[in-house]
């Protein structure tokens, strides 16, 4: 039934070779549940995947890769007009969309063409030429992880959005998706004709397309469009088109470059009925400004940014901007995920630099490797300190330099920021840090959130994640009280807050467990993301939680200086802690000048133990 070492290229659209350590493919709930209670998959990361059209494997995948041969499609009638179409999670979106161009059930027929299969049509929320399949999904029926229940969840919670919804978000590896319901209507002839394409074509036909050739037509769009995954390898659209505050696109990117587009177009004065010819563009028109009048975000077209930006055509090694569509990246044949990574990571810095707009991948980058970079390793008075003209403060050693601690991890796509110090904006300008999906905080000490405001450049968008214990969201909210006014003042950074306690919680799909330590006597978090842990400012460590430090990779722990501190590990006791929970390689951060120079300080270390230093980089595999 598991497989091992299994060649899943053929399982994604943009060809490029990859390998998982196990994969499965289930026919049945009945084998699925079978599966979830094998070792194999209770003791390894499970990545569940569907037609592989909106992933980017960066490297093999080390777990365990699911796949569902559910299929089937039926139909359940309500009245005349109403059909409900139920289709197994594997079932080709395709050929749904075909047996209902096939059976006059009108509502995907905008959908036709899109690789992948039905059950990914909840997850994403595909969507094109004016629909989305959220629109019209009536429940979704699931295999809940945790209590191997079937449950069924109905549309309508499932929060779908623009390339939106819970089974991305909230509900990531919560559910697997058994089969998705669909409500229809039965017609022969198609309404959705709101794209300004599919309106000239019905205009060019003088009839009511039928459900056939509106698919027929949207077929030839995408092919003028997007590259036949047959024949060159892509993901169809890379980056999702941002959606950014009206008034950040109105004052900041405006000013910057007036010619940028949005989605409603900008329809700044009422249009008047004498400048049209015809009452259909009045109409097309004014809808346009009531759309852009009300909205409070803006959608702008990617695929326009990245072709302003004068990326047509460009490339790193066998990865390339498909030229009649720049929002899709292309594997020219021999392109690694690594390639495609680095060029994705071009596109972003060259569009923020010319429009002042981040972009946000919509393909999955599947990377099970943590990688972490040390953005600053001193401690509260940052090396050198103040006023001080010792020999490391006054060392001309790079590594000698040691800003206020913090960490930037970057796992399956998903970066993590753990605690935005003092020196954010410096450390974020020399690490390059385009974009944050999350914030974690240990601590409420300033040296460890005096960076707070230096986040307002990523929340464009709206509020940024983040998470803290309770005690230190009731500090922020005193402290930083009009970052959570209801109304705030342009421009100020705003959070979504999310209270953890020490229980695991998921950021993303990527799961975070808690570690309780004493800084002193006020209990702080540290945080372990797979292999890796991450604790800074801790004096004592109980027992149990100190079991949460075993079998690590990677540990990267405070130890301010050799002389006894109330609050904070000395260089022995964190060797002692490292002695005692044997992680494969340990870092000492949160160093004080009084460790002297990191070249020699490092000699005196066991094997296996460093000084970590800023804009040190550390992988685990
Ligand atoms: N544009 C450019 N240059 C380009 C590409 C696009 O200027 O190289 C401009 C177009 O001229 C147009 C605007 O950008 O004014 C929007 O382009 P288009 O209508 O082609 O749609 P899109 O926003 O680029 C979205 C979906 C597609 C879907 C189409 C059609 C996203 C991320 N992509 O693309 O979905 O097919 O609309 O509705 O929302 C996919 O998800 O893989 C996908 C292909």
């Amino acid at each position: 039934m598991i497989e091992k070492n299994i060649d899943i290229t053929h399982l994604t659209t943009f060809g490029i070779p990859v390998k998982a350590s196990a994969y499965a493919e289930y026919k049945s709930v009945d084998e699925l549940i079978r599966i979830c209670r094998m070792p194999e998959y209770l003791d390894q990361r499970v990545l569940h995947i569907g037609g592989g059209s909106n992933l980017l494997f960066v490297s093999d995948f080390k777990g365990l890769v699911l796949h569902s041969g559910i299929k089937g499609l039926k139909e359940y009638c309500k009245d005349d007009e109403t059909v409900y179409l139920i289709a197994g999670a594997g079932e080709r979106w395709d050929d749904v969309v075909n047996y209902c161009i096939d059976h006059d059930l009108e509502g995907l027929e905008n959908l036709a063409g899109i690789p992948g299969e039905a059950g990914a049509s909840a997850v994403q929320n595909v969507g094109a030429y004016g629909v989305e399949a959220g629109d019209l999904i009536w429940n979704v029926e699931c295999l809940d992880r945790t209590t191997l229940q079937v449950v069924t969840l109905k549309g309508s919670e499932c929060g779908f959005g623009y390339r939106q919804s819970k089974f991305k978000g909230e509900w990531k590896d919560r559910y697997f998706i058994l089969r998705v319901s669909y409500r229809l209507r039965r017609s022969t002839h198609a309404h959705h004709l709101e794209y300004a394409a599919l309106r000239e074509y019905a205009a060019r036909l003088g009839h009511q397309p039928t459900l056939r050739e509106v698919s027929e037509e949207i077929r030839r769009l995408r092919a003028s469009k997007l590259p036949d995954p047959a024949v060159v390898g892509s993901a169809g659209s890379f980056f999702k088109n941002p959606v950014i505050r009206k008034a950040y696109y109105e004052w900041e990117v405006l000013n910057f470059d007036p010619s940028v587009p949005s989605i409603p177009r900008r329809v700044a004065e009422e249009p008047k009925r004498a400048d049209f010819d015809s009452e259909e563009a009045f109409t097309a028109e004014m809808r346009a400004y009531e759309a852009y009048r009300d909205a409070t975000h803006v959608k702008v077209p990617a695929g326009w940014l990245v072709e302003h930006a004068g990326l047509k055509g460009a490339s790193v090694a066998g990865a390339y901007v498909y030229p009649q569509n720049c929002l899709v990246i292309a594997n020219r044949g021999d392109a690694t995920g690594e390639e495609v990574e680095a060029l994705a990571h071009m596109i972003q810095e060259r569009v923020l630099q010319c429009f002042h707009i981040p972009l946000e991948p919509e393909v999955n980058f599947i990377d099970s490797r943590i990688r972490i970079t040390v953005l600053g390793s001193g401690t509260s008075k940052g090396v050198p300190e103040l006023r001080c003209n010792c020999s490391t403060c006054t060392s001309a050693d790079p590594h000698d330099k040691r800003l206020r601690a913090s960490v930037l991890v970057e796992t399956m796509g998903v970066k993590i920021l753990i605690d935005p110090s003092p020196d954010f904006r410096q450390q974020a300008l020399r690490a390059r840090i385009f974009d944050i999906d999350a914030v974690l905080i240990t601590h409420e000490h300033y040296d460890h959130v005096g960076g707070i405001d230096d986040l307002r450049p990523y929340c464009f968008a709206g509020p940024l994640d983040m998470y803290c214990r309770q005690d230190v969201n009731d500090h922020l909210h005193t402290r930083l009280d009009y970052c959570f006014k209801s109304q705030l003042y342009p421009g100020v950074p705003s959070f979504r807050m999310h209270v953890i306690d020490n229980q695991p919680f998921f950021i993303k799909g990527v799961r975070i467990e808690p570690i309780e330590v004493y800084h002193g006597k006020l209990p702080i978090y540290g945080y372990r993301i797979g292999d890796f842990a991450y604790v800074t400012d801790a004096k004592r460590i109980d027992e149990s939680e100190r079991e949460k430090l075993l079998n690590l990779d990677v540990l990267i722990v405070n130890a301010l200086r050799h002389r006894q501190h109330f609050a904070h590990f000395t260089i022995e006791e964190a060797l002692q802690l490292i002695e005692e929970v044997k992680p494969r390689r340990a870092f000492l951060t949160h160093l004080c000048h009084e460790v002297g120079y990191h070249e020699l300080f490092a000699t005196t270390l066991p094997e296996g133990v460093a000084p970590a230093y800023d804009g040190l980089e550390i992988t685990v595999e």
